[in-house]
């Protein structure tokens, strides 16, 4: 394989904060590290009547300002820009005779990633667009990285899906799921297909029960418009937290390929047990963050955002109960939280393991501790083990020990943005790491029935306090079954 492909990346959206936060400092990265070939240009378009010097100076200013000026210099005149109407076809032709120009310039062979950025009522349009006025016959490849949503239901999904697909075939689609670059995201299934201590017994014989939980402290910022349409539901859960419930809960791909990982994924989410109407708040919370103090500072609560309807009944947290009906997973609860505004930025994944029959070794309540499983995703990258071991001094009883490995100790603090590695994989043609259509699919199929019951309002919706870790109503769900939340800074007291 060419590790270096020759290419050209379209950006839709190059002057707004995606490119600016993610993607220019991404792809500076990968030019740093010598990823891409010398040969390679990146297109920005936008509506802004803009200059290709003022995308170089707002590509250099993204960049860390630490950064070697000649090296920045050098990566920015690879930059081309381009004003860009997306309704207009003048557009797509002077876009197209800009391509054919540096094809020739840096000998590119037609090779070409259009990348999406931008509003996603303007996708389907911009697809049949580019197929319509011939950007995408060439003499190489092209594809196309489209950002989420990914629709806002199913029937809007399949129907961006048509269109997409009118234009570009499966297999040059790539739907970022930012969660899927992620470097520990990524070792789940080393942790857990490269070890016989776990894999043996990854399954309801040995395990309790799965958690998953993703919070932030920053409240929706200056996304209210978005944020009110999706909420925390569409926004964190469909995407993000089922793909990385697939990733724990799959069985083991025959080979690594796109396919066979995939497909494994895909009867993940074929088992995941639909909740009916009327039982939506047995099984899933949801809940807004009150007003609060974040760092000695006053912050409104949800209601009172910027572009937030006072009376609003959107999510900002949600916490579920997730069945899968499978022989590996048949009476485990796999639980999900998520939300904003909340304790501290953390995403872990916690494995409770059964406890022993009969165990003599009890701490000082007289339990046992459970062995558990941390996979830190962020900030913390790294995994922990909770075993019990002999009360130091004292004879007859267990203390919790444990053991952890910090993965970005290791590589001090430097590993790759998930965006670095998301653009590479898509420039070898490496799917890997994108969401299939089918997974979309049925992802989109299992939230549709809660989020229609919420949109209902016959079912309340929960406050939280900002700076906490969500409602009782989410602790309530598991100690129904006897359970609760972990968290590795409880464990540690
Ligand atoms: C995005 C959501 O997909 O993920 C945001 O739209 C959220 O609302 C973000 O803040 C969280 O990503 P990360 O990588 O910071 O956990």
């Amino acid at each position: 394989m060419n590790m270096k492909p020759k290419t050209t990346l379209i950006i839709f959206g190059a002057t707004g904060d995606l490119a600016k936060r993610k993607l220019y400092p991404s792809i500076f990265n990968l030019f740093k590290a010598n990823k891409l070939s010398a040969e390679f240009a990146v297109v920005g378009l936008g509506r802004r009547p803009w200059t290709n010097e003022s995308l170089r100076e707002t590509v250099s200013q993204s960049l860390i300002q630490t950064e070697n000026e000649e090296l920045v210099a050098q990566f920015c005149e690879h930059f081309y820009y381009l004003p860009f109407d997306v309704q207009e076809k003048k557009s797509y032709h002077e876009l197209n005779s800009l391509l054919g120009e540096l094809d020739t310039k840096f000998q590119i062979p037609g090779n070409r990633i259009f990348y999406m950025a931008m509003a996603p009522e303007f996708f389907g349009m911009i697809a049949s667009n580019l197929k319509s006025e011939g950007l995408t016959e060439t003499n190489g490849w092209t594809r196309l990285i489209i950002e989420k949503p990914f629709g806002h239901d199913l029937p809007s999904a399949q129907q961006l899906n048509r269109e997409i697909r009118e234009a570009f075939s499966e297999d040059e689609i790539y739907r970022i799921d930012h969660y899927l670059g992620k470097e520990m995201v990524q070792n789940i299934e080393v942790i857990r297909f490269g070890n016989a201590i776990f894999e043996h017994l990854w399954s309801n014989r040995y395990i309790e029960n799965i958690q998953i939980t993703s919070s932030e402290t920053l409240g929706v910022e200056d996304r209210g418009g978005y944020y009110e349409k999706s909420g925390a539901l569409r926004d964190m859960v469909q995407n993000h937290m089922l793909q990385m419930v697939s990733l724990l809960a799959m069985d083991p791909p025959l080979r690594l390929t796109p396919e066979e990982i995939r497909s494994e994924k895909i009867k993940v989410l074929r088992a995941l047990r639909p909740v009916p109407h009327e039982k939506v708040s047995d099984y899933f919370v949801r809940a807004q963050y009150g007003p609060g103090k974040v760092n000695g500072k006053e912050v409104p609560g949800y209601r009172s955002e910027k572009n937030v309807d006072p009376q609003s009944y959107t999510e900002t947290f949600v916490a579920g109960k997730l069945i899968i009906d499978s022989h590996r997973w048949a009476g485990v609860p796999f639980y999900i939280r998520t939300g904003k505004r909340m304790r501290a930025k953390s995403t872990e994944v916690v494995v409770q393991f059964k406890d022993l029959p009969m165990n003599l070794y009890l701490n000082q309540e007289k339990k046992v501790h459970p062995n558990l499983l941390i996979i830190h995703i962020q900030p913390d990258e790294g995994i922990s083990l909770i075993l019990n071991g002999k009360k130091v001094g004292a004879s007859g009883g267990s203390e919790p020990v444990q053991l952890d490995y910090c993965n970005d100790c290791v590589d001090s603090g430097n590993t790759p943005e998930a965006y670095e590695r998301l653009i590479y994989d898509c420039m070898l043609g490496d799917a890997t790491n994108f969401a299939h259509w089918d997974e979309v699919d049925l992802s989109w199929t299992f939230i549709d029935t809660i989020s229609k019951t919420w949109e209902s309002r016959e079912i309340e919706i929960h406050t939280y306090e900002t700076g906490s870790m969500g409602p009782k109503a989410a602790d309530e769900l598991l100690s129904q079954d006897n359970n609760h939340w972990w968290s590795i800074n409880e464990i540690n007291k």
